[in-house]
Protein backbone atom coordinates (compact mmCIF):
# COMPACT_ATOMS: atom_id res chain seq x y z
CA UNK A 1 0.00 0.00 0.00
CA UNK A 2 1.25 3.79 -1.18
CA UNK A 3 1.42 6.44 1.64
CA UNK A 4 1.94 9.99 0.83
CA UNK A 5 5.87 10.72 1.49
CA UNK A 6 6.19 12.15 4.61
CA UNK A 7 6.77 15.86 4.94
CA UNK A 8 10.70 16.70 4.89
CA UNK A 9 11.53 17.65 8.48
CA UNK A 10 9.94 15.44 10.51
CA UNK A 11 7.15 12.61 11.09
CA UNK A 12 8.51 9.15 10.27
CA UNK A 13 5.92 6.36 8.92
CA UNK A 14 6.49 3.17 9.97
CA UNK A 15 4.90 -0.30 8.61
CA UNK A 16 6.38 -3.54 10.29
CA UNK A 17 6.49 -4.21 13.67
CA UNK A 18 10.00 -4.54 13.30
CA UNK A 19 10.72 -1.16 12.18
CA UNK A 20 8.45 0.40 14.92
CA UNK A 21 10.44 -2.03 17.86
CA UNK A 22 13.87 -1.01 16.58
CA UNK A 23 12.68 2.38 16.37
CA UNK A 24 11.24 2.68 20.30
CA UNK A 25 13.92 0.27 21.72
CA UNK A 26 16.53 2.91 19.94
CA UNK A 27 14.32 5.95 22.00
CA UNK A 28 14.26 3.96 25.73
CA UNK A 29 18.01 3.36 25.06
CA UNK A 30 18.40 7.01 24.43
CA UNK A 31 16.86 7.61 28.35
CA UNK A 32 13.67 8.92 26.43
CA UNK A 33 9.73 7.34 27.24
CA UNK A 34 7.90 6.76 24.62
CA UNK A 35 4.15 7.08 24.54
CA UNK A 36 1.69 5.24 21.73
CA UNK A 37 -1.85 6.27 20.76
CA UNK A 38 -3.49 3.10 18.65
CA UNK A 39 -6.04 4.92 16.93
CA UNK A 40 -8.02 3.09 13.03
CA UNK A 41 -7.44 6.62 11.51
CA UNK A 42 -10.08 9.29 10.47
CA UNK A 43 -8.88 11.29 13.22
CA UNK A 44 -11.08 14.24 15.23
CA UNK A 45 -10.72 16.09 18.04
CA UNK A 46 -10.86 13.18 20.55
CA UNK A 47 -7.65 11.88 19.06
CA UNK A 48 -5.92 14.76 19.13
CA UNK A 49 -6.83 15.12 23.15
CA UNK A 50 -5.29 12.04 23.28
CA UNK A 51 -1.80 12.85 21.76
CA UNK A 52 -1.81 16.21 23.42
CA UNK A 53 -2.08 14.44 27.05
CA UNK A 54 0.55 11.67 25.74
CA UNK A 55 2.86 14.66 25.07
CA UNK A 56 2.44 16.09 28.37
CA UNK A 57 3.27 12.48 29.79
CA UNK A 58 5.53 11.46 27.53
CA UNK A 59 9.29 12.39 25.71
CA UNK A 60 8.12 10.43 22.21
CA UNK A 61 5.00 9.90 20.94
CA UNK A 62 3.65 7.14 18.36
CA UNK A 63 0.49 6.92 16.42
CA UNK A 64 -0.57 3.89 15.09
CA UNK A 65 -3.33 3.84 12.32
CA UNK A 66 -4.76 0.53 11.76
CA UNK A 67 -8.38 -0.28 10.46
CA UNK A 68 -8.24 -3.53 12.51
CA UNK A 69 -10.64 -6.17 10.79
CA UNK A 70 -11.17 -8.51 13.78
CA UNK A 71 -13.28 -6.15 15.75
CA UNK A 72 -15.98 -5.46 12.52
CA UNK A 73 -18.86 -8.38 12.92
CA UNK A 74 -20.05 -9.67 9.52
CA UNK A 75 -22.52 -7.13 8.28
CA UNK A 76 -20.39 -3.97 10.24
CA UNK A 77 -19.21 -1.00 8.73
CA UNK A 78 -15.11 -2.36 8.56
CA UNK A 79 -15.73 -1.82 4.20
CA UNK A 80 -17.06 1.78 4.12
CA UNK A 81 -15.56 2.86 7.75
CA UNK A 82 -13.87 5.93 6.82
CA UNK A 83 -9.99 5.81 5.58
CA UNK A 84 -8.47 9.57 5.37
CA UNK A 85 -4.95 8.44 5.42
CA UNK A 86 -3.48 11.54 3.46
CA UNK A 87 -5.03 13.96 6.19
CA UNK A 88 -4.61 11.94 9.35
CA UNK A 89 -0.63 12.29 8.10
CA UNK A 90 -1.12 16.10 8.09
CA UNK A 91 -2.91 16.07 11.60
CA UNK A 92 0.19 14.13 12.99
CA UNK A 93 2.72 16.19 11.33
CA UNK A 94 1.08 19.45 12.64
CA UNK A 95 1.17 17.72 16.54
CA UNK A 96 4.67 17.23 16.65
CA UNK A 97 3.60 13.31 16.69
CA UNK A 98 7.02 11.58 15.80
CA UNK A 99 6.00 8.28 13.93
CA UNK A 100 2.75 6.92 12.29
CA UNK A 101 2.57 3.45 12.44
CA UNK A 102 0.36 2.25 9.69
CA UNK A 103 1.07 -1.95 9.00
CA UNK A 104 -0.64 -3.10 6.58
CA UNK A 105 -3.28 -6.34 7.68
CA UNK A 106 -1.56 -9.05 5.72
CA UNK A 107 1.56 -7.71 7.99
CA UNK A 108 -0.64 -7.78 11.69
CA UNK A 109 -2.38 -10.99 10.63
CA UNK A 110 0.08 -12.89 8.13
CA UNK A 111 -1.51 -16.32 6.72
CA UNK A 112 -1.77 -19.04 9.57
CA UNK A 113 -2.37 -15.89 12.32
CA UNK A 114 -4.60 -18.37 14.95
CA UNK A 115 -3.94 -16.48 18.73
CA UNK A 116 -6.30 -14.41 19.98
CA UNK A 117 -6.89 -12.27 23.55
CA UNK A 118 -9.90 -12.68 25.24
CA UNK A 119 -10.46 -10.78 28.84
CA UNK A 120 -13.20 -12.66 30.53
CA UNK A 121 -15.03 -12.07 33.37
CA UNK A 122 -17.35 -8.96 34.18
CA UNK A 123 -16.03 -6.86 31.82
CA UNK A 124 -17.42 -8.94 28.86
CA UNK A 125 -20.63 -10.30 29.99
CA UNK A 126 -22.88 -7.11 29.24
CA UNK A 127 -22.75 -4.22 27.07
CA UNK A 128 -21.53 -3.86 24.20
CA UNK A 129 -19.78 -7.82 24.29
CA UNK A 130 -23.61 -8.85 24.13
CA UNK A 131 -24.31 -5.98 21.37
CA UNK A 132 -21.34 -6.86 19.43
CA UNK A 133 -20.27 -10.49 19.63
CA UNK A 134 -16.43 -10.74 18.93
CA UNK A 135 -15.56 -7.00 19.15
CA UNK A 136 -13.62 -6.68 22.18
CA UNK A 137 -11.25 -9.87 21.46
CA UNK A 138 -10.80 -8.65 18.28
CA UNK A 139 -9.97 -5.02 20.21
CA UNK A 140 -7.71 -6.76 23.02
CA UNK A 141 -5.87 -8.61 20.34
CA UNK A 142 -5.29 -5.77 17.85
CA UNK A 143 -4.23 -3.78 21.28
CA UNK A 144 -2.05 -6.65 22.84
CA UNK A 145 -0.75 -7.34 19.66
CA UNK A 146 0.25 -3.05 18.89
CA UNK A 147 1.41 -2.79 22.89
CA UNK A 148 4.20 -5.87 22.74
CA UNK A 149 4.99 -4.11 19.47
CA UNK A 150 5.79 -0.74 20.56
CA UNK A 151 6.56 -1.66 24.81
CA UNK A 152 5.16 1.95 25.01
CA UNK A 153 5.60 2.78 28.61
CA UNK A 154 2.07 5.21 28.31
CA UNK A 155 -0.87 4.32 26.20
CA UNK A 156 -3.67 6.66 25.73
CA UNK A 157 -7.69 5.46 25.03
CA UNK A 158 -10.42 7.42 25.25
CA UNK A 159 -13.35 7.32 28.07
CA UNK A 160 -15.90 7.77 25.28
CA UNK A 161 -15.47 3.77 25.08
CA UNK A 162 -15.45 3.20 28.13
CA UNK A 163 -15.75 -0.28 28.06
CA UNK A 164 -12.97 -0.77 26.03
CA UNK A 165 -10.56 0.99 28.06
CA UNK A 166 -12.14 -0.66 30.98
CA UNK A 167 -10.82 -4.00 29.04
CA UNK A 168 -7.80 -3.12 28.03
CA UNK A 169 -6.80 -2.04 31.64
CA UNK A 170 -7.41 -5.33 32.73
CA UNK A 171 -5.64 -7.19 29.68
CA UNK A 172 -2.68 -5.11 30.21
CA UNK A 173 -2.95 -5.91 34.50
CA UNK A 174 -2.95 -9.65 33.26
CA UNK A 175 -0.56 -10.15 31.23
CA UNK A 176 2.07 -7.87 32.83
CA UNK A 177 2.28 -5.42 29.81
CA UNK A 178 4.45 -2.72 32.07
CA UNK A 179 2.59 -0.22 30.46
CA UNK A 180 0.34 2.53 31.90
CA UNK A 181 -3.06 2.93 30.57
CA UNK A 182 -3.82 6.64 30.76
CA UNK A 183 -7.77 7.72 30.00
CA UNK A 184 -8.93 10.45 28.33
CA UNK A 185 -11.93 12.74 29.18
CA UNK A 186 -14.18 12.79 25.97
CA UNK A 187 -13.98 15.40 23.61
CA UNK A 188 -17.60 16.80 22.16
CA UNK A 189 -19.21 19.31 19.93
CA UNK A 190 -20.62 22.11 20.96
CA UNK A 191 -24.25 20.78 21.88
CA UNK A 192 -22.27 17.73 23.45
CA UNK A 193 -22.50 15.14 21.10
CA UNK A 194 -19.00 12.72 21.49
CA UNK A 195 -16.68 12.71 18.75
CA UNK A 196 -16.32 9.70 16.77
CA UNK A 197 -15.48 8.93 13.19
CA UNK A 198 -18.92 7.09 12.63
CA UNK A 199 -20.00 11.03 13.09
CA UNK A 200 -19.27 11.26 9.67
CA UNK A 201 -22.35 8.75 8.28
CA UNK A 202 -24.59 11.36 9.79
CA UNK A 203 -26.91 13.46 7.91
CA UNK A 204 -27.59 17.06 9.04
CA UNK A 205 -31.51 15.53 10.28
CA UNK A 206 -29.68 12.22 12.13
CA UNK A 207 -27.26 14.65 13.39
CA UNK A 208 -29.92 16.56 15.19
CA UNK A 209 -31.41 13.50 16.82
CA UNK A 210 -27.79 12.19 18.03
CA UNK A 211 -26.95 15.44 19.80
CA UNK A 212 -29.79 14.12 21.77
CA UNK A 213 -28.02 11.18 23.06
CA UNK A 214 -25.86 13.05 25.84
CA UNK A 215 -28.92 15.19 27.08
CA UNK A 216 -30.90 12.24 27.75
CA UNK A 217 -27.96 11.01 29.77
CA UNK A 218 -27.87 14.05 31.47
CA UNK A 219 -31.32 13.91 32.62
CA UNK A 220 -30.85 10.21 33.59
CA UNK A 221 -27.86 10.52 35.26
CA UNK A 222 -30.14 12.94 37.26
CA UNK A 223 -33.10 11.14 38.21
CA UNK A 224 -30.46 8.22 39.14
CA UNK A 225 -29.14 10.57 41.76
CA UNK A 226 -32.63 11.73 42.97
CA UNK A 227 -33.15 7.97 43.74
CA UNK A 228 -34.71 6.35 40.51
CA UNK A 229 -33.92 2.87 40.78
CA UNK A 230 -31.19 1.92 37.94
CA UNK A 231 -33.46 -0.18 35.61
CA UNK A 232 -36.44 2.06 35.56
CA UNK A 233 -33.89 5.18 34.73
CA UNK A 234 -32.51 3.14 32.09
CA UNK A 235 -35.52 1.88 30.56
CA UNK A 236 -36.75 5.54 30.84
CA UNK A 237 -33.67 6.99 28.82
CA UNK A 238 -34.25 4.19 26.12
CA UNK A 239 -37.97 5.11 25.34
CA UNK A 240 -36.69 8.13 25.34
CA UNK A 241 -34.33 7.92 22.81
CA UNK A 242 -37.03 6.26 20.35
CA UNK A 243 -39.31 8.73 20.97
CA UNK A 244 -36.40 11.64 19.62
CA UNK A 245 -36.01 9.60 16.62
CA UNK A 246 -33.23 7.08 17.27
CA UNK A 247 -33.88 3.95 15.28
CA UNK A 248 -32.97 1.35 17.83
CA UNK A 249 -31.41 1.06 21.14
CA UNK A 250 -28.63 -1.89 22.09
CA UNK A 251 -28.71 -1.08 25.89
CA UNK A 252 -29.05 2.35 27.89
CA UNK A 253 -27.27 0.80 31.26
CA UNK A 254 -26.06 1.86 34.93
CA UNK A 255 -23.10 -0.19 35.93
CA UNK A 256 -20.11 -0.02 38.60
CA UNK A 257 -17.38 2.47 37.07
CA UNK A 258 -14.92 -0.51 37.34
CA UNK A 259 -16.52 -3.68 37.03
CA UNK A 260 -19.57 -2.67 34.93
CA UNK A 261 -21.91 -4.79 36.70
CA UNK A 262 -25.32 -3.51 36.56
CA UNK A 263 -26.06 -1.22 39.43
CA UNK A 264 -29.79 -1.31 41.26
CA UNK A 265 -29.71 2.22 42.50
CA UNK A 266 -27.01 5.15 42.82
CA UNK A 267 -25.29 4.74 45.91
CA UNK A 268 -22.96 7.81 45.16
CA UNK A 269 -21.02 6.16 41.81
CA UNK A 270 -21.40 4.86 38.47
CA UNK A 271 -21.35 4.73 35.26
CA UNK A 272 -24.23 5.39 33.02
CA UNK A 273 -23.52 4.02 29.48
CA UNK A 274 -25.15 3.81 26.15
CA UNK A 275 -25.81 2.44 22.77
CA UNK A 276 -28.58 3.46 19.70
CA UNK A 277 -28.58 3.97 16.45
CA UNK A 278 -29.90 7.09 14.26
CA UNK A 279 -30.91 5.60 10.92
CA UNK A 280 -28.20 3.21 10.09
CA UNK A 281 -25.67 4.91 12.89
CA UNK A 282 -24.47 3.34 15.45
CA UNK A 283 -23.49 5.83 18.38
CA UNK A 284 -22.18 4.93 21.52
CA UNK A 285 -21.59 7.31 24.83
CA UNK A 286 -21.39 7.53 28.68
CA UNK A 287 -21.03 9.57 31.38
CA UNK A 288 -19.69 9.34 35.42
CA UNK A 289 -23.22 9.63 37.32
CA UNK A 290 -21.50 11.54 40.73
CA UNK A 291 -22.55 13.26 43.24
CA UNK A 292 -22.10 16.45 41.77
CA UNK A 293 -24.40 16.90 38.65
CA UNK A 294 -21.27 15.87 35.46
CA UNK A 295 -20.74 18.91 32.75
CA UNK A 296 -20.97 17.68 29.50
O1 LIG B 1 -10.85 2.74 19.69
C1 LIG B 1 -10.39 2.41 18.59
O2 LIG B 1 -10.26 3.21 17.65
C2 LIG B 1 -10.01 0.95 18.34
O3 LIG B 1 -10.88 0.08 18.98
C3 LIG B 1 -8.55 0.65 18.72
C4 LIG B 1 -8.31 0.82 20.21
C5 LIG B 1 -7.61 1.54 17.93
C6 LIG B 1 -8.22 -0.82 18.37
O4 LIG B 1 -8.36 -1.07 17.01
Amino acid sequence: MAYPKPAPDHILIEQTPSGLRRWCAARRRAGETVGLVPTMGALHEGHLALITALHAAVDRVVVSIFVNPTQFALGEDFTRYPRTEAEDLAKLQGLGVDVAYMPTPDVMYPTGFATEIAVNGPLTQGLDAIARPGHFTGVATVVGKLLLQAMPDVAAFGEKDYQQLQIIRRMARDLDLGVEILPVKTVRDAHGLALSSRNAYLTDDERQVARQLNKILAKTAKALRAGTPGPEACAEAAQSLLEIGFSSVDYVAFADSDTLKPLAQFEGAGRLLAAARVGNTRLIDNIAVGNIETEL
